[in-house]
């Protein structure tokens, strides 16, 4: 009886406004998303941009985050309206530069450099942009806050302020933080909780290629990545990954392998390179880039104890090549014939790639996403596999890939 009359108070649309609404009511016509002219990049924010989202994109200077904007602005200003791009950082010539550089036309961004956030979030209101970019946080400033611009303080009522218009007005808005490589410099990190989706620049920031990986997203899953090559004429994408992580390897050197990885949810192959050299004084070095620490120190266990290799008299570096992140324990088995293979001066089969994980008594256990791991080698022709249907333990896998 109760509810029968809620409900057609409901159905009567005579509830209050600003009042809970049915969830199957929710008006979503303002919600979808909308492209931001890079596929892959698409892709990583969970299907394009969601109108109303605050993302935060950070790295190290240098890395491409103004340039990265800049492309993204001019298709989203193409396909939604008005853009506004807030320049702290630099003049609004150099951005023009920027743009010539990149051949864009940029008709609809409207560059803004204002440092002032309050002045802002005022024009902002005026013009309603459907894009707000905000390069960087760190530069910006709210005068009602006491503290200095780039202090912990400031980036967050800064952050908070523009989180509260973005949610209100419907502009998609994306903030760029700096973080330095160590992650030394604290401020873009402590706005992660408060965003919807954060994304970080990761890898080798002199090389040519970039790669941006979800480390959070409410719209979409994480740990997904894109791939850029920096160009001349700005940041291209690169669809198979693959091709481009294994590039750099050249005949069969001895201390590499090829892993068949999952990154977010797509098959990656990537190369573990791996050096073991004796120990010249003291206690033997144990050095992970770009690989978990401690599942390198796991393995190192296991091979001695498993395996017999004596390596408690040696260094070992372990590596991925190309400085993708890689940290599921898939890549364990890949890990282990590296360093066997460096240890024992051999190197693996030239088609060779591995998978599995690795368990305290050398077994090889199995690991989600085998059949499109499998695939992905095959793809690029890797047919010699170590995996844990092929094998069962460890030590087998060594003597059959440096036989
Ligand atoms: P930038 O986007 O300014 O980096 P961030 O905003 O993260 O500090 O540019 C990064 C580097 O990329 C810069 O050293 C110059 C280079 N670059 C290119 O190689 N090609 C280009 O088209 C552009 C715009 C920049
Ligand atoms: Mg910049």
């Amino acid at each position: 009886m109760r509810v029968t009359a809620v409900k057609s108070r409901v159905n009567s649309r005579a509830a209050p406004k600003g009042g809970p609404i049915p969830l199957s009511e929710v008006d979503r016509s303002a919600t979808a998303r909308a492209s931001t002219g890079l596929r892959e990049f698409d892709a990583v924010l969970g299907g394009g941009i969601v109108p109303g989202s605050v993302t935060l994109i950070g790295g190290p200077p240098g890395a491409g985050k103004s340039t990265l904007l800049l492309q993204i602005a001019a298709n989203l200003a193409r396909e939604r309206g008005p853009v506004i791009y807030v320049c702290g950082e630099e003049s609004a010539a150099q951005v023009q530069l920027r743009a010539e550089r990149l051949a864009l036309a940029g008709r609809d961004i409207l560059v803004y450099p204002e440092t002032n956030l309050r002045e802002v979030l005022d024009q902002a209101e005026q013009i309603g942009p459907r894009t707000l970019i905000l390069d960087s946080i760190q530069t910006v400033w709210l005068p009602e806050s006491e503290s200095y611009a780039g202090s912990v303080t400031q980036i967050r009522d800064c952050a908070q302020a523009a989180m509260e218009f973005s949610k209100r007005t419907n502009c998609a808005t994306f903030v760029v933080g700096h973080v330095t490589k160590d992650g030394a410099i604290a401020g873009p990190r402590l706005l992660e909780h408060l965003v919807d989706t954060v994304l970080y620049f990761e890898g080798d920031m002199n090389g040519d290629y970039r790669i941006v990986r979800a480390y959070k997203n409410r719209f979409g899953s994480i740990d997904e990545i894109c791939v850029f090559t920096m160009e001349a004429d700005g940041l291209h994408e690169v669809g198979n990954p693959s091709e481009l992580f294994l590039s750099g390897r050249h005949g069969r050197p001895s201390g590499s392998c090829v892993v068949a990885g999952i990154v977010g949810s797509r098959p990656v192959l990537i190369e573990i390179q791996a050096l073991v050299g004796e120990t010249s004084y003291g206690t033997p070095r144990r050095l992970a880039n770009n690989v978990d620490q401690a599942r390198l120190a796991m393995i190192i266990a296991v091979l001695e104890r498993r395996v017999g290799l004596q390596l408690g008299s040696h260094d070992v570096y372990a590596s991925v090549a190309g400085g993708l992140r890689v940290s599921e324990p898939a890549a364990d088995l890949g890990i282990a014939l590296a360093i066997a293979s460096s240890f024992r001066n051999r190197p693996l089969p030239a088609d060779a790639a591995a998978f599995g994980e690795l368990g305290l008594s050398g077994e090889i256990r199995s690991v989600t996403a085998s059949a499109r791991r499998i695939a992905e080698a095959n793809k690029l022709g890797y047919r010699t596999l170590f995996t844990p249907q092929n094998y069962a333990d460890v030590a087998q896998a060594i003597e059959a890939a440096l036989a």
